[in-house]
């Protein structure tokens, strides 16, 4: 870890009525004393935010929704903006997660708008990024890598790059139990640095880019331990307050 703050996120994904939510921040809220300079991110689906952002009130847990609209407001059914985020109190916003890419067809140029709409709002984006397992036996993760991000940040102002989050997140790794190894996960997220660099060096040094994908207990630490890697965006193991807690501690 390096001197950046590290930042711990908990992507719920469908899961969990505002009952089990209330549940888990009960759960998990009575044992984060011990967290110290660390952030932490609970992103759980639309129905349940207003009562997580009552809950974790007056706590250091930030509230995040899983994906917002770029539009302010308009024709979009089914669609939720930016600012109907902040006015419940949400903080954070994970885009481009690659569910969204895949089963969504969520595209880049979408993204780039969803981007900057958000950090327009004062909503910190958490940014999601990664490649396919065909894509990295092909040798192009790099490539994938550098559009995808290429495309998000385009519109993004330099001044604002460092409150961005991003999150290499291997597609092979999400929910199939298999980790990247701290090396493949490092060298990726240094890449990304990297690209972010290009567009601004003093933002790269800020910017918080996390590992996601099988995050567990049992594997936290000796990624989290890693320089590079900042924090992580876990799926599954966030669901247990037990797990997350483990993983946040591993991280802090
Ligand atoms: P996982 O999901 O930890 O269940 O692999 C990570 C994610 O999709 O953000």
């Amino acid at each position: 870890m390096s001197e950046r703050t590290p930042y711990l996120a908990a992507n719920w994904k469908m899961q969990k009525t505002v009952e089990e939510t209330e549940d888990f921040l009960d759960r998990f809220l009575g044992n984060i004393g011990d967290l110290q300079d660390t952030d932490i991110a609970i992103c759980p689906p639309f129905t349940s935010l207003v009562a997580a952002v009552e809950r974790c009130r007056r706590s250091p847990v930030r509230i995040a929704a899983q994906n917002m609209h770029e539009a302010d407001s308009g024709a979009f059914t089914g669609e939720i903006s930016a600012s109907m985020l902040t006015s419940i109190g949400v903080e954070a916003v994970v885009l481009g997660h690659s569910e969204r890419r895949a089963i969504f067809a969520e595209t880049d140029e979408a993204l780039a708008l969803k981007v900057v709409a958000a950090l327009r709002a004062d909503l910190q984006p958490i940014l999601c990024v990664g490649e396919s397992l065909e894509e990295r036996s092909d040798g192009v993760t790099e490539d994938v890598l550098r559009r995808q991000l290429e495309a998000a940040l385009e519109q993004v102002e330099a001044s604002q790059l460092g409150s961005i989050v991003i999150a290499y997140e291997p597609v092979w790794a999400i929910g199939t139990g298999k980790t990247a190894s701290p090396e493949q996960a490092e060298e990726a997220i240094g890449f990304a640095r990297s690209v972010v660099a290009e567009k601004d060096s003093e933002s790269a040094a800020r910017i918080r880019i996390l590992y996601g994908g099988s995050v567990k207990p049992d594997n936290a630490e000796e990624l989290l331990r890693r320089e590079e890697i900042d924090g992580a965006l876990v799926g599954g193991a966030s669901l247990d307050p037990a797990d997350f807690l483990a993983i946040c501690e591993a991280g802090s």
